[in-house]
Parts: structure tokens; sequence; C-alpha cells
């Protein structure tokens, strides 16, 4: 997994985006939480969640060490039943989490559901070069496909970019 030091793999996503601020949610943050924090270093508000317990603990205790310009929470949470309300944040990430998720699609609705109109929905995950060099059995190039078809269903500007390793989803909901 990339350090919190090698940076490529999420400013090509912040790129990508254009994002300049707002409250954001991560799921699958894991316990580096590196995208999470990565976001609170630039000044986003940020909430992290992940079923790991370990993973929020880690997060929480490497939080106490950091001199973040942004809020950062970290809290424990199935991404296939986000405890937040409908249009809760202005973005919502995953990076490099959907490949983990026992139910992705399910994740990717959830997702929207917290996002707010006109927010946005971004998405880095393993293309299958990213996939084979990593050693991970999921079958990427379906698992693309299916989260840019249920992007598009959910009504979603999508666009895509490619990385060596990488598919970037930037989802815009619908305002
Ligand atoms: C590879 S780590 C993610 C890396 C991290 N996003 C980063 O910025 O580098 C994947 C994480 O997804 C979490 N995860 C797997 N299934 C999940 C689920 N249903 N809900 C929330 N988190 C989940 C795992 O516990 C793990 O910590």
């Amino acid at each position: 997994m990339a350090s919190v030091e090698d940076t490529t793999g999420r400013d090509a996503l912040l790129n990508a985006a254009d994002l300049k601020s707002g409250k954001v949610l991560d799921i699958g943050m894991g316990g580096c939480a590196c995208m999470a924090f990565y976001l609170a270093h630039k000044g986003f508000d940020v909430t992290g969640i992940d079923r790991s317990s370990h993973a929020v603990h880690r997060a929480r205790e490497s939080a106490k060490g950091k001199r973040l310009k942004g809020a950062f929470v970290a809290r424990r949470a199935d991404a296939t039943k986000l405890p937040f309300d409908d249009g809760a944040f202005d973005v919502v990430i995953s990076f490099h989490s959907l490949h983990h998720i026992n139910r992705p699609v399910l994740a990717l609705r959830e997702m929207f559901r917290v996002c707010r109109p006109g927010g946005k929905v971004l998405i880095s995950d393993l293309n299958p070069t990213g996939s084979k060099l990593y050693k991970h059995k999921h079958d990427a190039a379906r698992l693309l496909a299916a989260v840019e078809r249920e992007a598009r269903r959910l009504g979603a500007g999508v666009k895509t970019t490619d990385t060596r390793l990488d598919r970037l989803f930037v989802c815009a909901k619908e305002g």
C-alpha cells in the first residue's frame, strides 16, 4: 500500500476532481488513514470510516501526533450501511477500498446517498495491472465496469481517468 509520502495516486484523484474545500467522508480509510490524513492536511474536514475497530483505533492514535489543518473524525461503520443522513457530505471518497468490500455496489449506492446533491463521489481503485501487481484475487475489470454502470444508473456525470495502476472515477451527483 502507498505510504503517506507517496502522494502520486492521491494527487491524481484530487486533481481529476478539482477539489477545493468541503466536508469529506472517506470510506474504508484503513489503519493508515492515508487519504483521510492527506485531505485533513490540506484543510478539508474529514470523517473516515472503517468496519475494523483495529483500523479505527490506529487512525485515532496516529491523528493525535499530527498537526492537521482540517478536522479529522474516525468512526467504526460498515460502508454498505452508513450511519449518516442523506446528503450529509460534500464529497465522498473511496481510495483503494472498494475491492476490499464484500458488496461494493451496495457501498457505492451508500456513497451516493450520503453525498449532497451537486456534490462529488470520488473513487480510485486498482485496474487489472494494479490488481496483479498487488496480488489481489478480485476481478478488477468486472468491479470497475460495475462501478461505472451503477454510477451512471444513479444519474451521475461520470468522468474516468486511467493511471498506470488505477482507474479514477469523478462522479458528479445531480444537483
Ligand atoms: C486497503 S485499505 C484502504 C486504504 C486507505 N483507504 C488508504 O487511504 O490508503 C481497505 C480497508 O477497507 C476496510 N473495509 C473492508 N470492508 C469494509 C466495509 N464493509 N466497510 C468499511 N470498511 C471496510 C478494511 O477494513 C480496510 O481497512
